[in-house]
């Protein structure tokens, strides 16, 4: 399966705002108007992935967006979310929009936090994965379902020269 990565724009809010009735569905999953909004954002950046399917067409299948903050000399980062559409799940694209977002946060020397809700091993699993730890938990932070959620920091890593 070939992916591919490219930014995210207005055209592409409709269908992540479907993805996400289906990835999030007890706890507020975004709506179009909340990408859109956040997309035009000038300190986030949103990727997707991308396939071509059988009769041609390009389907994203999987989003995740980074969200820069603090001082411009001294940034952290926000992993705001991440998806990938179940039927393409289990290949590897989660980790190569994570590998992305790192990247960004490594160029910088920037720490990343998240918040992910505590029974989501695949997302654990995941953040776990990329050196993200476990620094707190917040009670009843996903609404409506009223699920905890793990606080997670990941240190900067030094990037190859
Ligand atoms: C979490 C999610 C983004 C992973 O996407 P994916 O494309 O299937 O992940 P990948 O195939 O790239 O797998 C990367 C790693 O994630 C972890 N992982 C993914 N699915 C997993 C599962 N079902 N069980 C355990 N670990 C899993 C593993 O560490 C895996 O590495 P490995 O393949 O070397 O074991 C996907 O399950 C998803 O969209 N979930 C719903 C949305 C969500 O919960 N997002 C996170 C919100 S905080």
């Amino acid at each position: 399966m070939n992916v591919e990565l490219r930014e995210i724009t207005a055209d592409d809010c409709a269908r992540l705002a479907q993805l996400e009735e289906v990835l999030f569905p007890g706890d507020s999953p975004w709506t179009l108007s909340d990408f859109v909004h956040e997309i035009a954002q000038s300190h986030t950046f949103y990727i997707g992935a991308v396939i071509t399917t059988a009769e041609g067409e390009q389907l994203l299948v999987g989003y995740a967006g980074l969200a820069m903050l603090g001082v411009a000399t001294e940034p952290e980062f926000e992993v705001h979310t991440i998806g990938v559409d179940p039927r393409f799940q289990r290949r590897g694209i989660a980790r190569l929009l994570m590998d992305n977002l790192t990247h960004i946060a490594d160029s910088y020397g920037g720490a990343m936090f998240l918040e992910v809700r505590t029974d989501n091993e695949p997302a654990v699993s995941l953040y776990r994965s990329y050196g993200f730890e476990q620094i707190g938990v917040r009670k009843r932070y996903y609404q409506p379902s009223g699920a905890d959620a793990f606080t997670m920091r990941r240190s900067p890593q030094l990037l190859k020269k």
